[in-house]
């Protein structure tokens, strides 16, 4: 009903809207008045945490993609190896695992059966199972050997949304929390990204201000085939997320690449006025990847496409090359998935809705596969 949509045309929108206070609420009661995480709920203790050697994290579809952004912050903010695998495939690759291999299983519903299989499989294999998880007492933390759970409410459309954000959230409190634990020599940083985590809801807030050129782009490219969505390191996933989510509910075909990868490959789609959705890192930090995608924007705009440039406030040199500027507030590196992916998941849920389809119920999906 419409009361049940708090006003909101589709579930989508409202859960979009609710972001702030998810990824708020998933923090609460996690750092503590010195600025130090406490995750004693997690019982896997801080003794067995230093005995893992390597990280091996499984998961479906939007949840995936939180963990292909999680591996990127255990691996630098811990130094433990971490693979990242579709459950579907995991479970029937004969997995190299044991006692000191931590497994995280992401789902929001926590009933997804391929994901399920995998952590069973893990656990047969001798290794610890934390869940990270939007639904209490489902059954992938109930067996699981720890849950870490996202607190994102109840979530109906079936394209993930505040689910997802929640979930970087619970990635990144993991990959801090083991940091923490077992003492690397990024310590200040680690501290330095915990305060900035704090406040992260805020800068959320900010892009769901700042939609409304999104929405009128989106409507103009109802009658487009293609999108094409680019990113390098974080903004790589990123970049996947906004293709999946294009995909559930414009069924536009969209494709997500490794900005690197284009030469590769993929630019030999680049054509007269197709669209192109390039997720730009911060130019602070690791500004050799930004100097990077920067020449990336540029070969395929001299090749025709039409260039919309999710990029940080500040960063002037995307300016002459995007068709399209969609500010993000700036945010350290490894955090910036949590407001690069917001535009796109207004961008997909607008275009659907431009192209009369059903947003909150797409085709042939279902929100949580309880099937093989
Ligand atoms: C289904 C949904 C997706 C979701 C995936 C994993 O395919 O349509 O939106 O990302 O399952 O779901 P989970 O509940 O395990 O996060």
């Amino acid at each position: 009903s419409a009361a049940e949509k708090g006003g909101y045309d589709y579930f989508m929108l409202k859960e979009i809207a609710e972001q702030p206070k998810a990824v708020a609420d998933t923090l609460l009661g996690r750092i503590d008045a010195a600025g130090s995480l406490t995750l004693d709920e997690v019982r896997i203790s801080a003794s067995e945490l230093r005995e893992v050697d390597k990280v091996v994290i499984v998961a479906c579809g939007t949840a995936f993609h939180a963990g292909l952004i999680a591996k990127y912050a255990i691996e630098h903010w811990t130094r433990i190896p971490c693979e990242v695998e579709l459950a579907s495939e995991f479970r029937y690759r004969d997995p190299i695992l044991g006692p000191r291999s931590l497994v995280i299983a992401i789902s929001q519903s926590g009933e997804t059966m391929d994901t399920l299989m995998a952590l069973r499989h893990a656990r047969e294999q001798g290794s610890k199972v934390l869940a990270i998880c939007n639904t209490n007492g489902s059954t992938i933390p109930r067996e699981s050997d720890a849950v870490l759970y996202t607190h994102a409410g109840p979530e109906v459309a079936v394209a993930s949304t505040k689910a997802f954000l929640t979930q970087l959230v619970a990635c990144y409190l993991v990959a801090l929390y083991l940091g923490q634990v077992r003492g690397t020599k990024w310590g200040d940083e680690i501290s330095a990204v915990i305060r900035d985590l704090s406040h992260i809801s805020g800068e959320v807030e900010r892009v769901l201000e700042t939609m409304e050129p999104v929405r009128a782009l989106a409507r103009s490219l109802a009658g487009k085939n293609t999108v094409l969505f680019l990113g390098r390191h974080v903004g790589y996933p990123v970049a996947l997320e906004g293709a999946l989510k294009l995909k559930e509910l414009a069924y536009m075909h969209a494709e997500g690449f490794a900005a690197g990868e284009l030469k590769h490959g993929p630019i030999a789609l680049i054509e007269e006025d197709l669209p192109v959705v390039v997720v730009v890192p911060s130019p602070r930090g690791r500004s050799v990847i930004h100097d990077k995608i920067v020449s990336n924007i540029q070969e395929i705009r001299a090749r025709g496409a039409r260039t919309i440039v999710i990029a940080e406030e500040g960063d002037e040199a995307v300016v002459p090359y995007a068709d399209h500027l969609i500010r993000i507030p700036a945010t350290p590196t490894l955090l910036q998935p949590l407001v690069a992916t917001v535009p796109l998941q207004v961008f997909a849920c607008e275009l659907a809705t431009a192209r009369g389809n059903e947003v909150d119920q797409p085709r042939n999906l279902a929100k949580s596969v309880t099937v093989e």
